[in-house]
C-alpha cells in the first residue's frame, strides 16, 4: 500500500467526468487499497479516485471502523432533504452548507465486480452523495448555499 497525492482545487482532473471501470485487475485493487490508506492518513470521511488523479468511477467511504469500497457507484434512490456543512480533502480548510438527500440507496460493484447495494442515512448518505458527485466533476462548492466564514468555522470547532 502507498499514500497517493491528493489533488487540490484547480487541478483539471477534479472537473473531468470519470470513466466506468470494466476490468477488475490487481491495479484496481491497489488503487482501492491506496485510496483507503490516503483517506485515513488525511482523516477524510471519503475519497474519490479523481482526487488522487485517476479519472475512474471508484470511491471509498469510511463507515465508523469499516471502509466501504464502491466501483461504478450510482444513487439508485434517495429520500428526504437535510442541510448541513461539509468539507473536502481537495479544499483544505473550506466548509460549506450543502443540501443533500437524507437517505440514499447506492448500488455499484465491489473490487471483484460483484454487485453491492447499500442503504445510508445522515452523514454517511451525505458522504456518498459528495463522493459520487466527484465522479461527475461536481465539487461541493458548486452545491453549497453558503461557505462558512472564519468566525463560523471557529464556532463549529468549539461545538465539536
Ligand atoms: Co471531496
Amino acid at each position: 500500500m502507498a499514500l497517493r497525492n491528493v489533488r487540490k482545487n484547480g487541478d483539471p482532473v477534479l472537473r473531468k467526468k470519470a470513466e466506468q471501470v470494466n476490468r477488475f485487475t490487481p491495479g484496481l485493487q491497489q488503487l482501492l487499497d491506496d485510496m483507503a490508506e490516503t483517506m485515513i492518513d488525511s482523516e477524510g470521511a471519503g475519497l474519490a479516485a479523481p482526487q488522487v488523479g485517476i479519472s475512474k468511477r471508484v470511491i471509498v467511504v469510511r463507515d465508523e471502523d469499516a471502509i466501504l469500497e464502491l466501483v461504478n457507484p450510482v444513487i439508485a434512490s434517495s429520500k428526504g432533504n437535510v442541510v448541513d456543512y461539509e468539507g473536502c480533502l481537495s479544499f483544505p480548510g473550506i466548509y460549506g452548507e450543502v443540501s443533500r438527500a437524507e437517505h440514499v440507496q447506492v448500488t455499484g460493484l465491489d473490487r471483484e465486480g460483484k454487485e453491492v447495494r447499500l442503504n445510508a442515512k445522515g452523514f454517511l448518505a451525505r458522504v456518498f452523495q459528495h463522493e459520487i458527485d466527484h465522479l461527475e466533476g461536481i465539487l461541493f462548492v458548486d452545491r453549497a448555499s453558503h461557505i462558512l466564514t472564519p468566525e463560523e468555522l471557529e464556532k463549529l470547532r468549539e461545538k465539536s
